[in-house]
């Protein structure tokens, strides 16, 4: 189902875009990040009305598992018997009766009058009878009846809604620690600052500071962004600035300081789209003559390559797996794989329903062999990123462990000291950021040296 724009305006624009976000993403697999922009601009939804919408639509999304059961106990049938539209409209409901300032009763009358315009008469009428019965009690005392169970990952999925499986996963990577692991969970429920890059050479901290931008935590070139749409700033229309996270930033800006002995021009990115990473090294290897060749397959993203760093990069449509890059000919290689992306969870409202484990066994196959790919195409000497917006630890140090295992020309660094001023990094060699712990994505990297033959610059070889 795809939304299309109403005849007349609707009494209550701001549910009404909710629920047809809620609707997209449960029956087309539509992307919430994606579709509300779109239906704000196409309906003209602006100001508190706009950022009701968003709060309705991201909030429903993100909390859909301990709304579902809290429904479970007052719908007298399995919520898979009742149809779908309805259901997103008891989410709805849900959400402002158990996590905003919307008054009760309110919460009950808009969310029914929204049933009678979509669903008609016969099924607002159950839509009333199940949102009064969650009235009744308040979040604290619903998560009391839901949320207690025997089984601690459980009672953790249900309560921060994530699947169980991704908390699992989490608990693992924080090395079982369940209070971080809870801490983890709720700031993934909690809507991320919007922190733009000043591009290197192309725009300063100043002039985002001019257009209302406050300093970012870590890096040297993040700005956040306090209120309302970034794309008004005139940097970030022109493409000199962008949206990036600070831990996106974090993992480019490591990969262009750790030291190559030799030559340090050609720095390939060989999963570039959509380009934030690429941009990004452009501006940062441009003062030192380094130019950056940004592989992507999909040609659409790579057309959003172009459109971010512009002809700061050479943009190339091909498979990074390709034989053609292994000529070991690169001074420094970023491979940001194709990944789960559990680690944005906080900016993807619903991609936590959309991921599966069978995901992360197919995309382990794919991250060992751009990796394999990008250790080829190192010089010796040179340095290799490998990097993941997820902390799953099948897709961060299993990889790692792999290609330490299969390869005996490649050398992990620590990479911790290219993140300066970043505190609790942990152990290293490797790094994983955190939301809870940094308030950027849970980005990894490590960072590899490709040893072998060094040809110096007088002539003598030797290996490193
Ligand atoms: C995690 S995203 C990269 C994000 C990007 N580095 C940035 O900062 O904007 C991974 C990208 O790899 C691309 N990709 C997937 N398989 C690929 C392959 N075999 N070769 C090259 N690119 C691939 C995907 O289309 C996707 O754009």
């Amino acid at each position: 189902m795809t939304p299309k724009g109403p005849r007349r305006p609707p009494a209550d624009p701001a549910r009404q875009v909710a629920y047809e976000v809620l609707r997209a993403v449960t029956a087309d697999d539509a992307y919430a990040n994606l579709l509300l922009p779109r239906l704000l601009r196409e309906r003209e939804v602006s100001g508190r009305d706009a950022a009701l919408a968003t709060e309705l639509a991201f909030g429903t999304l993100r909390h859909r598992a301990t709304y579902d059961a809290v429904l479970a106990r007052c719908v007298d049938r399995a919520l898979d018997a009742v149809d779908a539209e309805v259901l997103d409209l008891l989410r709805l409901g849900c959400h402002q009766l158990l996590a905003t300032r919307v008054p009760p009763h309110a919460a009950v009358a808009t969310t029914v009058d929204l049933a009678r315009t979509t669903v008609g008469p016969g099924r607002a009428g159950f839509v009333n009878a199940v949102l009064r019965r969650v009235a009744t009690q308040d979040r604290a005392a619903w998560l009391a009846e839901v949320a207690t169970l025997d089984d601690p990952l459980d009672a953790l999925a249900v309560r921060h809604s994530h699947p169980r499986w991704v908390v699992s996963a989490f608990r693992d990577a924080l090395g079982g620690d369940l209070a971080e692991t809870e801490a983890l969970l709720v700031a993934d429920n909690t809507p991320p600052p919007v922190t733009l890059v000043a591009r290197p050479g192309r725009c300063t901290l100043d002039e985002l500071a001019a257009a209302g931008a406050t300093p970012g935590r870590w890096s040297a070139w993040a700005a956040r962004w306090p209120a309302g749409d970034p794309a008004r700033v005139p940097a970030v229309q022109q493409g000199r600035a962008g949206v990036q996270d600070e831990g996106s930033q974090l993992v480019a800006i490591a990969t262009a300081a750790v030291p190559v002995s030799g030559t340090d021009a050609r720095w390939l990115d060989l999963c570039a789209g959509p380009g934030g990473k690429a941009a990004l090294l452009a501006g940062l290897g441009r003062d030192r003559g380094a130019r950056v060749t940004a592989v992507e397959l999909q040609p659409h993203r790579a057309d959003l390559v172009r459109a971010t760093a512009g002809d700061t990069v050479d943009v190339v449509v091909a498979d990074g797996t390709d034989a053609r890059f292994g000529t070991g000919e690169y001074d420094r290689v970023l491979v940001d794989a194709p990944c789960t992306g559990l680690g944005a969870l906080r900016r993807r409202p619903d991609s936590r329903w959309r991921r599966s484990v069978a995901d992360v066994g197919r995309l382990g196959r794919l991250q060992r062999d751009l990796l394999a790919s990008g250790v080829a195409a190192a010089r010796p000497g040179g340095v290799v990123a490998y990097v993941t917006c997820s902390p799953h630890l099948a897709e961060t140090a299993a990889v790692v462990a792999d290609v330490l295992r299969r390869r005996t020309d490649v050398e992990l660094v620590d990479a911790r000291p290219f993140l300066p001023g970043v505190p609790q990094l942990g152990e290293g060699p490797t790094v994983q950021l955190w939301p809870h712990r940094h308030d950027t994505d849970a980005m990894f990297l490590a960072l590899f040296r490709r040893k072998g033959p060094l040809i110096h610059p007088y002539g003598a070889s030797g290996t490193q």
